[in-house]
């Protein structure tokens, strides 16, 4: 299934990306829901996906960590039911993610879905990332209000909300419907009936991780051996002084690393094409020989990347869920980054090459992409 988004991406980018909260009212017009409640609930019985059950009574909020066993113990009213990365596991589902290929491939995150029965949500929060929230199936009330510094509070050890807040969006959402939400604005939604609410979520590093991220590079690569020295020691009136040149000069070392261009565009390209989630990856038993892969291409057949593996260019250099992948034809790699289905077109002269089919094997062998049904 295709979504098609009716928006004007140049006036929203504009106008409120990063900037104010908007609801795309039938956003998507005719909204297909690509996975029912069953099916959700089925994926949070599976260990590999991250799941939580969150409701309240009186006030009083509970939190619970899949995989579930059974859901018999809920009742028909204030719960909510949150998957994450349900791209990745479900692949009708990471169809909702392409319309929203507007914005950079690297800064998109997941599609979390979750599933609430009326009077279900997690309370009034603030996120650090934007978010675009479709209704699906059901309608919910959704309130949004002003980005301001508001107190925050644990209700349960596990849920992290704020103080009640005025509203500046107040809206009952429909089916296809949606609210887009920019780092830092509270907000809150509670469903009327049964819904159904998809999250394409956007990741965007803070410098804590990228300097963690560095330095795990530098480790792995047994980077920065140089030692400080002095041949020119400076005197100073105390021993115990550490004098602003000998800092800057020790600032300058651990700068001149990060300003090492190769390096940097290198590890910036591991770190950011790796997904902060589990791939359902599914290597193929046996393994393909190059020569299958191109007579399956040269028949017809399509390959399609797997959902959620981050396909990432920097320059010409191209990057695949954290590893650089090498070969002179650059317009087979453009096809790749670019396209989520795959036929033989894209790959034009270069399944000719030996060396691009060994590479184009290796990553269908390492489940990446597959042949699609
Ligand atoms: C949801 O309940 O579907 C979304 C939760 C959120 O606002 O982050
Ligand atoms: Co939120």
């Amino acid at each position: 299934m295709e979504y098609h988004l009716t928006l004007n991406w140049p006036d929203f980018l504009a106008r409120y990306w990063q900037k104010r909260p908007v609801v795309l009212k039938r956003g998507f017009a005719n909204f297909i829901d690509p996975i029912s409640p069953d099916e959700l609930a089925g994926l949070a019985m599976e260990n590999e996906v991250d799941s939580r059950l969150v409701s309240h009574l009186d006030g009083d909020w509970q939190v619970s960590h899949g995989p579930f066993e059974s859901y018999d113990h809920l009742g028909e009213s204030n719960w909510s039911l949150l998957v994450q990365a349900v791209d990745h596991w479900h692949e009708p589902s990471s169809a909702l993610m392409r319309p929203f290929r507007a914005l950079p491939d690297w800064r998109i995150d997941d599609l979390m879905i979750s599933f609430s029965v009326p009077g279900g949500g997690v309370g009034p929060h603030v996120d650090q990332y934007d978010v675009f929230i479709i209704q699906g199936t059901g309608r919910r009330r959704w309130r949004v209000g002003e980005k301001t510094a508001l107190k925050q509070h644990c209700p349960h050890p596990d849920l992290l909300q704020v103080q009640p807040f005025d509203a500046i969006i107040d809206e009952e959402m429909e089916p296809g419907d949606i609210l887009y939400i920019p780092p830092g604005f509270p907000h809150e939604g509670y469903a009327l009936e049964n819904s159904l609410n998809y999250s394409v979520g956007f990741r965007s590093p803070n410098s804590r991780e990228l300097i963690s991220g560095f330095a795990d590079y530098i480790l792995q690569r047994d980077l920065g051996n140089q030692h400080y020295s002095d041949p020119d020691v400076p005197a100073r009136d105390h021993p115990a002084d550490l004098l602003p040149q000998e800092v800057d000069r020790l600032r300058d070392m651990m700068l001149g690393l990060i300003q090492q261009p190769e390096h940097f565009q290198q590890w910036l390209g591991e770190f950011i094409s790796q997904s902060r989630h589990e791939l359902d990856v599914a290597p193929p038993e046996p393994p393909y020989q190059p020569d299958e892969i191109y007579d399956a291409l040269q028949q017809g057949d399509m390959l399609q990347r797997l959902g959620g593996l981050r396909v990432i260019r920097i320059g010409d250099d191209f990057f695949v869920n954290g590893e650089k992948v090498d070969s002179p034809h650059q317009h087979a790699l453009d096809a790749m980054a670019g396209s989520i289905m795959l036929e033989s077109q894209h790959f034009g002269e270069a399944l000719d090459d030996p060396s691009f089919l060994v590479m184009l094997t290796a990553l269908v062998n390492s489940g990446y992409w597959f042949f699609a049904e």
